[in-house]
């Protein structure tokens, strides 16, 4: 086995034996990795297995790794008792359902959109930024406007359920920032070809206009077909004063086996955590196929399978 100087030097400074030997942190990854992994698919928490299964049997079919990761998505965004992402979404101050959502490629072709409102499936509009546009971000009423372009309908999104807690908020207007539960889901299709999406409803009862880091390229997605993927979930504001996700993308560039990279993101946010509470997490894959997750707090979990079956698995975390 061959190191570079600088290899050598990082070496040193570590308990070089065991994390050669553990597989944890390979520092030979980047002559390594085979770039050969079965079809996959990880997402965010615990969603239930369907979206997952949805994704898996469209790779079974030959479909890309995008269109199975979009159809898994608009499950959730479709489902009116999640009420972090599409419709059923709990709706900012002002009461107003206000979405995020992008996707990237194995390409390296990006899409997003951000302050979207009455589109149930801002997944898809982002994947029509990315395939129609010679753009990356289109937000508010341009975003929406593109959306009716392009055939999608305006609807209301505001359920009762959700409306209800808006409500209850709105006596005590207290910011709750524990609701930040993204889905963000990438796959490896029969190709090999990575891809990735996220969506979300973002922080409940936001400040009419904040936009997260799911629609930000680099903060709430990343990926990189000869590398792999990463997608956060939590408080948005942490992945975009870190570039969150093209960290761990970067990390596993540099080495870092899945699990490793997410928690040295989660790690470099520890100085932006204003209050112990703050949530921050993340899941990646590697072009092996290798997944991970890391979270800040306890209680983050993500879901990952194969042709075979789907599994939900609890993160490391680190306070
Ligand atoms: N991570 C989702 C958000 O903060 O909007």
């Amino acid at each position: 086995m061959k190191y570079s100087r600088r290899q050598f030097v990082k070496v040193g400074g570590l308990a070089t034996t065991s994390l050669l030997f553990n597989g944890v942190w390979n520092l030979n990854y980047p002559q390594k990795l085979k770039g050969v992994s079965e079809p996959k698919v990880i997402y965010t928490w615990d969603y239930g297995p369907v979206p997952g299964k949805t994704a898996m049997a469209l790779i079974n079919e030959g479909k890309s790794s995008l269109d199975a990761i979009e159809a898994g998505i608009k499950i959730i965004e479709a489902d009116p008792n999640v009420l972090s992402v599409g419709y059923g979404g709990l709706p900012d101050a002002e009461g107003k359902v206000t979405l995020d959502a992008s996707v990237m490629d194995w390409n390296g072709n990006a899409g997003a959109v951000a302050f979207l409102q009455n589109i149930k499936h801002p997944v898809s509009v982002a994947r029509l930024v990315m395939e129609k546009t010679p753009h990356v971000l289109l937000v508010g009423e341009g975003a929406f406007e593109f959306a009716i372009e392009n055939g999608f309908k305006a609807e209301n999104l505001l359920t009762n359920k959700a409306k209800e807690r808006w409500e209850k908020w709105l006596k005590f207007k207290k910011f709750k920032d524990r609701n930040h539960d993204t889905i963000g889901m990438l796959a490896i299709d029969k190709q090999g070809n990575l891809s990735g999406a996220v969506s979300t409803s973002g922080w409940a009862f936001k400040v009419h206009g904040r936009v997260g880091d799911s629609p930000i390229i680099g903060a709430g997605l990343y990926v990189d077909n000869k590398v792999g993927g990463a997608a956060s979930t939590g408080l948005g504001e942490l992945a975009i004063k870190t570039a969150g996700s093209f960290l761990v993308v970067e990390k596993m560039r540099e080495g870092y086996s899945p699990t490793e990279a997410c928690k040295i993101a989660v790690e470099r946010s520890k100085k932006y955590q204003k209050k112990a509470h703050h949530q921050i997490c993340y899941i990646a894959i590697n072009k092996d196929g290798e997944v991970g997750g890391y979270s800040f707090l306890d209680g983050f979990a993500y879901t990952v399978g194969n042709r075979r079956r789907m599994r939900l698995k609890k993160a490391p975390y680190l306070l």
